[in-house]
């Protein structure tokens, strides 16, 4: 095939993933210093912007360099040492939590589920009543595998039980219902290549008035993930004020700018329906390829990642035929279903045409490859899915 046209590849990764062109060309731009207006006017639109897609109105935003799990890492500046913690792990990047805190000698328990499934609220509940956490650790959307964790319904149980309650939304964060305030979560964080549709580099958090209240240089933590480090600088540049701490990604500013901007015009709940839609016509037209999801309870099927199980074919040769043709998907990462597996992302700016040239290419790549599909099964659900839910 053409080069050219070979080369104009869509990215339905689970991040990063494909970047809006106006996104894109916001970023196009000589080097700014950190305390050019230009820079400090990017951070104060995006600080308040990422305080609008997280629910949270009267939370500390932070953005910082690195990703999400920089993010995830800063938020050991809010233990001190002694204080027990209790991790909620779904799989592969809930596990990541703990190899965090074991690097600062916090002391951690953690449940776990089977790849595919989610620890149950009332198990969380009855774990937390047992003990007396510092904090509880949930991941949004595990990545691995797809499942959404119903985390407004685990912080409800657990609200008056734990100081602190911290949501890895990173795959979640603008694609996902977020009302970080109203459920009562302290700290909700996320990175800028997932949904919100930037290139990587920046983590971003917003933390409550409690969290940010333990937040001093006697708590754990290292240097540059240190959140005592980036909290003047980040009120500072909210305001509007040039402040500096360690240099941020200044292109990378002006580009989250542009896609809050750009969130604030389509409008969150308008956005959060494009994900819903998007990813009800992939899971559609998976299925009715007769193929199956590895999250297990419909309940919890993101609408960010799809992971999907292939019954014959390798999936590596899926993903590089599938490559080959022009879309981007992602390797199984979950090692309790190693080789067994791929993942769709399907977050940003993701459009129901994407849905339907995905699966489309999808099924020809599993027929070719002799997986049992029928040409046109999956293609079917997904138009019709579209047609019932596309107002
Ligand atoms: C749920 C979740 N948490 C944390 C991370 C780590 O983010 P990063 O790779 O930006 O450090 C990821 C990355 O995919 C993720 O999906």
């Amino acid at each position: 095939m053409n080069k050219t046209v070979r080369d104009r590849r869509a990215l339905m990764h689970v991040g990063p993933v494909t970047i809006e062109l106006d996104v894109l060309l916001a970023g196009v731009k000589e080097n700014v210093g950190f305390s050019s207006r230009e820079f400090v006017d990017a951070m104060s639109s995006s600080l308040k912007g990422l305080r609008k897609i997280m629910g949270a109105p009267h939370y500390q935003s932070f953005i910082i360099p690195g990703g999400g799990t920089s993010a995830m890492e800063s938020v050991v500046s809010m233990l001190k040492k002694g204080d027990k913690v209790l991790v909620v792990s779904n799989g592969v990047f809930g596990d990541r939590w703990l190899n965090i805190f074991k690097r600062y000698g916090v002391s951690v328990d953690s449940l776990k589920a089977e790849a595919g499934d989610y620890v149950k609220p009332e198990i969380v509940e009855e774990a937390v009543k047992k003990n007396s956490y510092t904090m509880v650790t949930l991941t949004h959307v595990e990545t691995s595998t797809g499942v959404r964790e119903p985390v407004k319904e685990v912080t409800k149980r657990i609200r008056d039980l734990v100081q602190l309650i911290v949501v890895d939304g990173v795959a979640s964060v603008a694609g996902e219902e977020m009302r970080a305030e109203e459920w009562g979560i302290d700290v909700v964080l996320t990175a800028s290549q997932k949904a919100l549709g930037c290139p990587p580099g920046a983590g971003l958090l917003v933390a409550s008035p409690k969290a940010v209240s333990r937040i001093s240089q006697d708590m754990l933590g290292g240097y540059y993930l240190h959140l005592s480090n980036w909290l003047e600088i980040m009120r500072s540049l909210e305001d509007g004020k040039a402040s500096y701490f360690a240099t941020l990604p200044v292109h990378l500013a002006f580009m989250l700018a542009k896609a809050f901007d750009l969130i604030e015009q389509e409008g969150l709940e308008n956005r959060l329906k494009r994900h819903e839609i998007v990813g009800g016509a992939i899971r559609s037209g998976v299925e009715a390829m007769g193929l199956s999801l590895v999250a297990k309870e419909p309940s919890t099927y993101s609408n960010t990642v799809t992971g999907v199980k292939l019954s014959k074919v390798d999936p590596s040769k899926v993903l590089s035929s599938m490559d080959e043709a022009g879309i981007e998907l992602a390797p199984g990462v979950h090692p309790a279903l190693a080789g067994r597996y791929v993942r769709i992302g399907h977050m940003g700016w993701i459009t129901p045409n994407d849905a339907i040239s995905t699966i489309a290419t999808l099924e020809r790549i599993l027929h070719s490859l002799g997986e049992q599909v029928k040409l046109g099964d999956g293609v079917r659900a997904t138009q019709q899915y579209l047609t019932e839910n596309i107002l």
